[in-house]
Formats: C-alpha cells, sequence, structure tokens
C-alpha cells in the first residue's frame, strides 16, 4: 500500500497522496476595494471597534491579490502538489447577485498560474466572506441564501470548471454558524442561539443544494467535498457523567454537521439537547434531508486539537462554551504542551477522529484539509527562521495521519494550514500559521525552517519516524 516501505526512520504515505498548503480569501488577498470587489460580512466586521485583535481587517492581508503570481512561484519551489483556496464571493459577484466578470477573471490568472506550475488547485466556494449585501437582507439566518449561494457556486463553476478538478463547498460551517451568529465573535457578530442553528441548516442545505447543480455540470474526474472542523471531546474523568458531557459536546460540535451530510439527518440526541432554543425544527423543511445527503466524494478534515471536558451539577446549567444551547457541561483549559495560540498539541486525537471517521462514514475518503499551528516566530540574524515548534506539531500530525492510514483509514491527503501567515479572524495579525513568514511592513516572503521540512517529506512521501 505505502509507496516507500515504511521501514527504518521513514514512514511512507500512499502512492498518490495529495500533498499542499490551505489559505482563504478574506484572510491572504486584500485587495479589499480593488477589482470591483464588493464589502463582505468581514470587512464591516473588522471594522467596527473591538472585534478584532489590534483594530487591524483584512484590507490588505498578503496582498496575495496582486502577489499571487510571486507565491505560486514560492509554492513551486517549495515542491507543492496542491494548492487550497477560497474564492471571495463579493470578488465574484459584489452584490452576492451580479456576476463581475474581473472578480472571475482574477481567479481565473490564479488558476492558470496553478496548472502552469503544474500545482492542483483545491478551490473551496466559501471560507466566510459573505458579500455584506446578502448579510443585509438576513445572511446565513434567511433560507433565501440558499438560492444565491447556488448561484455563485455555478458561475465560478461556469467560468472555472474546465481548470479545477477539486471542489469544496462550504469551509466549516460550524464557525461560520456557531462564530459568526452565536457567539458574535466571528462576522456579522450576532449573538443569537437561535439564528445560530437556523444559519447551521441554511449552511448544510447550500452544500447540498449547490453540490446537487455542481453535479449535473461536473466534468470527468471532478471531485466534490465539504470542509468540517472536528474537536474531539475528552472527558475529563470516568463515569456516565463525563461520558455525558462528551456525548453533548461531541454531538453539537461534529456530529451535529456530519451526520446530515452523511445521509444520517441530524443526530436525535442533539436534536433534544437544543429543542429549548427554538428555531430549528421550524427551518428544517421537508425533503431538506435528502438534498443535504448528496454524495460527497471526501471529506475535508481541519484539525487542530481536542476539547477537554467536564459535566457540571446542574444539567440545564449554561456551558461556558459559547455553542448555542449547550447545557450541563463546561469546557476545561487546555493540557499542555500548548501552541503558542494556547492551543492543546495532541496527535493521537487526530489518529482517533481518522480512524473513527472511517468508521462512521462508512469508509469515504478523507482529506486533511486543514491541520497547523501558530507560534511566535522570530528571524534570526541569518535571516533564518528557526520554527521547530512548528516543525515538530507537522510531523507528529503526519505520524498520526499515518497510523490512522494504518489503522485502515482512506486518508488521501494532507493539507496544511497556512501556507502563509495571514489573517487570524478575531486574532487579527497577532497568530502566526504560517510555513512561509511574512512581514506585513514590507509584504515580504520568507520560507520557515518547516516550510524546508515539509518540502522534504513531500519529497519522499514520507514523514520521519
Ligand atoms: C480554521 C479556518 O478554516 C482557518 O480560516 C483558520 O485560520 C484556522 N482554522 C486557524 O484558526
Amino acid at each position: 500500500m505505502f509507496d516507500k516501505a515504511t521501514k527504518g526512520d521513514l514512514l511512507g504515505f500512499p502512492r498518490d497522496f495529495l500533498w499542499g498548503a490551505a489559505t482563504a480569501s478574506y484572510q491572504v488577498e486584500g485587495g479589499a476595494a480593488e477589482g470591483g470587489r464588493g464589502p463582505s460580512i468581514w470587512d464591516i466586521f473588522s471594522g467596527q471597534e473591538g472585534k478584532i485583535h489590534d483594530g487591524k481587517t483584512g484590507a490588505v492581508a498578503c496582498d496575495h491579490f496582486h502577489r499571487y503570481s510571486e507565491d505560486v512561484a514560492l509554492m513551486a519551489e517549495l515542491g507543492l502538489p496542491a494548492y487550497r483556496f477560497s474564492v471571495a464571493w463579493p470578488r465574484v459577484m459584489p452584490d452576492g447577485r451580479t456576476v463581475s466578470q474581473e472578480g472571475l477573471d482574477y481567479y481565473r490568472r490564479l488558476v492558470d498560474e496553478l496548472c502552469d506550475k503544474n500545482i492542483e488547485p483545491v478551490l473551496t466556494l466559501y471560507h466566510w466572506d459573505l458579500p455584506q449585501a446578502l448579510e443585509d437582507q438576513g445572511g446565513w439566518r434567511s433560507r433565501r441564501i440558499v438560492e444565491c449561494f447556488t448561484n455563485y457556486a455555478m458561475a465560478v463553476h461556469d467560468a472555472l470548471g474546465d481548470r479545477v478538478r477539486q471542489w469544496t463547498t462550504i469551509n466549516e460551517p460550524f464557525c461560520s454558524a456557531f462564530l459568526g451568529y452565536g457567539a458574535g465573535i466571528h462576522a456579522p457578530g450576532h449573538t443569537d442561539p437561535e439564528a445560530a442553528l437556523v444559519a447551521a441548516h441554511h449552511h448544510l442545505l447550500a452544500h447540498g443544494t449547490a453540490l446537487r447543480a455542481l453535479r449535473s455540470r461536473a466534468r470527468e474526474g471532478q471531485q466534490f467535498s465539504i470542509a468540517l472542523n472536528f474537536s474531539p471531546a475528552l472527558a475529563d474523568g470516568y463515569g456516565p457523567r463525563y461520558a455525558e458531557a462528551a456525548r453533548k459536546f461531541d454531538g453539537l460540535h461534529n456530529r451535529f454537521f456530519l451526520d446530515p451530510v452523511l445521509g444520517k439527518g441530524y443526530p436525535s440526541d442533539v436534536l433534544e439537547d437544543v429543542a429549548h432554543v427554538g428555531g430549528l425544527a421550524e427551518a428544517i423543511q421537508d425533503g431538506d434531508l435528502e438534498t443535504i445527503a448528496g454524495t460527497i466524494d471526501w471529506l475535508g478534515v481541519n484539525y487542530y486539537a481536542p476539547t477537554r471536558v467536564k459535566p457540571l451539577d446542574d444539567p440545564h446549567a449554561p456551558s461556558n462554551c459559547p455553542l448555542p444551547g449547550l447545557r450541563g457541561m463546561d469546557v476545561l483549559p487546555p493540557r499542555p504542551p500548548l501552541t503558542g495560540f494556547g492551543w492543546e498539541q495532541t496527535p493521537s486525537s487526530l489518529t482517533e477522529l481518522l480512524r473513527w471517521l472511517n468508521w462512521h462514514t462508512g469508509g469515504i475518503p478523507l482529506i486533511v484539509a486543514e491541520n497547523g499551528a501558530a507560534f511566535e516566530d522570530k528571524i534570526d540574524a541569518e535571516g533564518r527562521i528557526r520554527d521547530d515548534e512548528r516543525t515538530n506539531y507537522i510531523a507528529e500530525h503526519l505520524r498520526a495521519v499515518h497510523s490512522a492510514i494504518e489503522g485502515g483509514a482512506d486518508v488521501r491527503g494532507y493539507l496544511v494550514w497556512s501556507l502563509l501567515d495571514n489573517f487570524e479572524w478575531s486574532m487579527g495579525y497577532s497568530q502566526r500559521f504560517g510555513i512561509v513568514h511574512v512581514d506585513f511592513e514590507t509584504q515580504r516572503r520568507t520560507v520557515k525552517d518547516s516550510a524546508l521540512f515539509y518540502r522534504d517529506v513531500i519529497a519522499r512521501n514520507a514523514v520521519p519516524s
């Protein structure tokens, strides 16, 4: 099965394993008012006082909008076989509905550049930058968004379908719906649990509806997917109460988004847990679950860290964790070792997650669509960035992926988050996830040691054991 026998000090990956790096439009592009782009909810949200660390916005970000050519050349130097990026809906449809040829042309140029360098484009249609015009009409709270998203997906497919094989509808609906409409820490910044659940349903319905439409026009070899973020729940003790706390968190965080996509409908235990919030039952109309259940060719698995949980004495007491309607359990502080962002480093949870997904999905191919870590990087006197902690994080997680494959999981790829240091949402530019350093004053790119390590992994199709 493995390209290179798993021997000595190397752990080999399957032949044709898809290696690459990922970014997202609002986090790297900049050019916010250029090329006819309309405002997105993130332009408006980040322009409000107190929403983003240091008051930053993505108006310039990594200036990838102007520097994509240089960035693609860098990807080629690093030997990256794939680049996962997202299309900005407000660049392609400034008002959310009307196609801008100029916007589409930008992505055509980017994709051409990638194809020229033999880098596989892995295109995400929605990575959170909703046109503000659509938010003004209700955004993801309104069912009308489903038709808008499908029209947008079709417009992008019409323009790029001849060159892009790998398509992802939506990235992390959990964050877009729950953090954007429930917790208020992401754009558009609402704090309404009912809206969060309804928005989640509309994300999934938009995924299913667009998937159908995309399939109806699919070209030979094209593959369609969704990327979900998983955080396995680790109970901080034994016994039924702890198991129940883990079930609740896992239910709303993970299974609530996964099960409908797999055709299993919303998990009944989660529907019970959130019934007191209201709104969701009315939002689910006849036929919706069938629509959401369209076949995906692979599942994008975004994994960073597990979540530690414990039960509360009162099963109805609100959780300290801002998931809509979650009660009777609390999230505990992560356990060291932590990343610079304060996230727990537990690679074994990735192995368990991939193996569980293999079983729970009935063997759907999996691609780790995001995994990586933020640390405080320093450029040394020689101009080098010795980010050993990031290298170690990536290496450990690749070993975890390898072990899942050995255990039978059908993992087809790994896309590191991120190619570049970028706009880390509410944290602004304070958290650097890149394998390439970006000096945001000069826009100078510096390859970090982790990128060189990753280049070697890709070249050998193997990770050191
Ligand atoms: C998941 C998101 O998709 C991405 O946009 C974000 O930067 C990373 N996680 C790190 O937080």
